[in-house]
């Protein structure tokens, strides 16, 4: 980039007083009219090098002088872009190896080009001349890659970011998606360490949602499926249903749940809401709290229905908990004395 066409021209008008005063060659004064009759080509297209305007020779110096190496280049690209262009945008960290090798015009014309920058092609089949295609086209595209915008999110040059990104993950990723639902107050780990592509392919996928797997394989690679190891499996959790009960990204309902324990379950299991089912067993038909109390087996959390189902899988019945060294007796677990009828 340059910095300012100020400081452009300064360089400029230096170079070529440097030009006249040492050197003055007789292709300095060659007209570049002269030049263009032959090479028609250089300036047929519509978007032109502004440095073309400025003569062939800032470039090149004796051409034709058959001995003369690399096209009679004054220097070799990089530096010979750098006599005008800003070198520091081509040199951060993280450079892009056709840039760090100086190869320039595999990707830009001297001198102009149908495409904008002086593109040989326009981006993403540019980049497909080098990287392989099949990672971008997979069957479901991100917008901005599908729309070949490689460069909203990476600088074709270099940068101070991995992967040449111009920003990290989460920034980059927020600077088109709401930020709301990755910060609601319980947050998954990878979320709030701006692990994006950890869930998500950047590019394209074969997986809805651009998922690397698809769930239960996805949170199975972190947590392997050991919530799953229990004789007596939920269904909603072993068909692999993990989203029905919890977001991906942040929630602001404890372990990431979509909603507040008791809402979820209810919503599969209405006849159970009221608690009345907890002590059916005893035929008294009173109704047994299900929240708005202190799990006493537990007195950090509340009383819900996971106070006495596991949401995942159990060893005992009805999902029941597997509680360390507990009775038999799901009652147990809470009373030291129940005033009904115990089996
Ligand atoms: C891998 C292909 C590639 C290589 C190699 C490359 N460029 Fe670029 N360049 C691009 C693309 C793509 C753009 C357009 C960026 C955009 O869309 O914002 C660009 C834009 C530019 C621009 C104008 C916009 C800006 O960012 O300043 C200049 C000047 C430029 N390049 C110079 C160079 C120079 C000098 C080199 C060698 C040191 C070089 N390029 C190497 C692909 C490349
Ligand atoms: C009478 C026609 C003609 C004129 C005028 C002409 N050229 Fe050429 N130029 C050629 C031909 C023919 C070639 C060889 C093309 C090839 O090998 O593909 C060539 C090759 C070149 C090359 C690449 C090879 C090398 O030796 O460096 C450059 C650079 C070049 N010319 C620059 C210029 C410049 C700058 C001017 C003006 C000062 C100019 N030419 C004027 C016909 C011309
Ligand atoms: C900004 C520097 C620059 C200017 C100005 C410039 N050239 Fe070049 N030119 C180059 C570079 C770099 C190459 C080598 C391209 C490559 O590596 O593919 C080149 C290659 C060439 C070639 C050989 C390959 C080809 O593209 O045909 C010719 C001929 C040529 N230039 C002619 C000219 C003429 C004529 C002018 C003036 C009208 C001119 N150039 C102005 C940088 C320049
Ligand atoms: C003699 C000075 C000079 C040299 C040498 C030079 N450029 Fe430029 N270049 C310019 C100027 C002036 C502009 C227009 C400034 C701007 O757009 O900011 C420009 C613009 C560009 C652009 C952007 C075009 C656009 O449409 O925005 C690209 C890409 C570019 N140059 C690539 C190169 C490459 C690659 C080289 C080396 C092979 C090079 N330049 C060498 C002066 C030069
Ligand atoms: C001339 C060949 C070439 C072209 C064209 C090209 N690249 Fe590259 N690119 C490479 C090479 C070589 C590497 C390093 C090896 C690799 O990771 O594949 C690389 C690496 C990368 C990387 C990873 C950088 C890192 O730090 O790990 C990104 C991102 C990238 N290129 C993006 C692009 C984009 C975007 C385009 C199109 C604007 C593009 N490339 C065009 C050759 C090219
Ligand atoms: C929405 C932002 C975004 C867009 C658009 C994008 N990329 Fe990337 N790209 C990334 C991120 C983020 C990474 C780092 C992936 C990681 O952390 O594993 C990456 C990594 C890469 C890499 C290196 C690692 C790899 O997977 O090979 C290449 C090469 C690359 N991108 C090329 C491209 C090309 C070519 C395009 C356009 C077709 C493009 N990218 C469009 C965000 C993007
Ligand atoms: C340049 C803008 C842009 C950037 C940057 C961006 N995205 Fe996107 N993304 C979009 C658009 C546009 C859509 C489609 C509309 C929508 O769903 O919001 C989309 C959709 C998605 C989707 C849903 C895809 C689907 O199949 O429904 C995911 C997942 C995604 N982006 C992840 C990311 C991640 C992760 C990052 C950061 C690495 C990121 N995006 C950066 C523009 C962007
Ligand atoms: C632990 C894995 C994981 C991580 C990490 C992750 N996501 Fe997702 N993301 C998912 C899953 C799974 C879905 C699909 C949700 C669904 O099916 O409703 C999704 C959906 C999306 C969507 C589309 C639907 C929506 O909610 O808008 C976007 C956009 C998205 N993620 C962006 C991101 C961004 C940005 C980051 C990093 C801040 C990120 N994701 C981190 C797993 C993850
Ligand atoms: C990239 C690794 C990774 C993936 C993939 C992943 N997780 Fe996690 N998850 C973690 C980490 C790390 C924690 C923090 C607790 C821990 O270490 O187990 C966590 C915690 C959780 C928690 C507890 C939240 C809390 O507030 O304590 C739930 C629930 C969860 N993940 C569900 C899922 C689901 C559902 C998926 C698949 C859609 C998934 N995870 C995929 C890494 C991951
Ligand atoms: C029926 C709703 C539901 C389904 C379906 C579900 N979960 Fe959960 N999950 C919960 C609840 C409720 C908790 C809180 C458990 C607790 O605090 O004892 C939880 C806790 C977790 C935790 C953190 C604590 C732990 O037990 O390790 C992880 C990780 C987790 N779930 C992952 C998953 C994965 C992966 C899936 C899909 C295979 C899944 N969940 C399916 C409701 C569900
Ligand atoms: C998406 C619907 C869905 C959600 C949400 C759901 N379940 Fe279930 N649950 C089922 C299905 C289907 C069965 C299989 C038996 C049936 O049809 O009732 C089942 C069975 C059960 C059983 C009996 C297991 C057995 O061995 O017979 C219990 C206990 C249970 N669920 C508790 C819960 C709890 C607690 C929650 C909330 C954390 C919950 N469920 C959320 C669908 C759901
Ligand atoms: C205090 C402990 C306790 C709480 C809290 C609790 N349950 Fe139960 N649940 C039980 C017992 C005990 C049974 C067995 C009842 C029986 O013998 O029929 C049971 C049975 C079930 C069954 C299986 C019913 C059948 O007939 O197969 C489902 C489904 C269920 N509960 C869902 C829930 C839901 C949803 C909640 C939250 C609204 C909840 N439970 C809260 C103790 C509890
Ligand atoms: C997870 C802990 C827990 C388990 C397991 C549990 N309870 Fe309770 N139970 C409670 C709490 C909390 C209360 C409310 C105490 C209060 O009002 O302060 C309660 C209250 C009761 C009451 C009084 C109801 C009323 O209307 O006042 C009865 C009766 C009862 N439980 C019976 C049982 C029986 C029978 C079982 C086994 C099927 C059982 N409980 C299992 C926690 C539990």
């Amino acid at each position: 980039m340059i910095k300012n066409t100020y400081t452009a021209v300064v360089r400029l008008v230096l170079y070529i007083i440097f030009y006249f005063l040492f050197l003055t060659p007789a292709v300095v004064f060659a007209d570049k009219k002269s030049c263009t009759d032959c090479h028609d080509s250089i300036e047929k297209e519509k978007v032109m090098h502004p440095a073309v305007q400025f003569g062939c020779s800032v470039c090149h110096i004796a051409p034709h002088a058959k001995k003369t190496p690399e096209l009679s280049l004054v220097m070799k690209p990089p530096d010979l872009c750098f006599m005008c262009h800003d070198k520091k945008v081509f040199t951060e960290k993280d450079k892009h190896v056709p840039v760090a090798e100086g190869k320039c015009t595999t990707c830009h014309s001297p001198h102009s080009s149908r495409n904008t920058y002086l593109l040989l092609k326009k981006p993403p089949s540019l980049c497909f001349t080098c990287h392989d295609k099949k990672v971008f086209t997979e069957k479901d595209k991100h917008v901005p890659v599908a729309e070949g915008k490689c460069t909203t999110c990476h600088s074709p040059h270099s940068s101070r970011n991995t992967y040449l990104l111009l920003k990290k993950p989460p920034s980059l990723c927020f600077t088109c998606h709401g930020k709301k639902v990755f910060t609601e107050k319980y947050k998954h780990v990878p979320v709030a360490e701006g692990k994006c592509t950890t869930c998500h392919s950047p590019h394209s996928s074969r997986n809805t949602y651009l998922l690397l797997k698809k769930p239960p394989d996805l949170c199975f690679t972190c947590h392997g499926n050991g919530i799953l190891s229990q004789k007596v499996k939920h269904p909603p959790a072993e068909e692999g249903k993990c989203l029905t009960c919890h977001n991906p990204h942040s929630s602001n309902y404890f372990m990431m749940m979509k909603k507040p324990v008791n809402e979820l379950c209810t919503a599969c299991h209405k006849a159970e809401s009221s608690g009345r089912h907890v002590l059916a067993e005893y035929g008294t038909g009173n109704i047994h709290p299900v929240q708005g109390k202190i799990n006493p087996a537990q007195t950090d959390e509340p009383l819900t229905c996971i106070s006495c189902h596991n949401p995942h899988s159990s060893s005992r019945q009805l999902l029941f908990p597997n509680q360390q060294g507990a009775s038999h007796n799901l009652c147990l677990m809470c009373h030291t004395k129940v005033h009904v009828p115990l089996n």
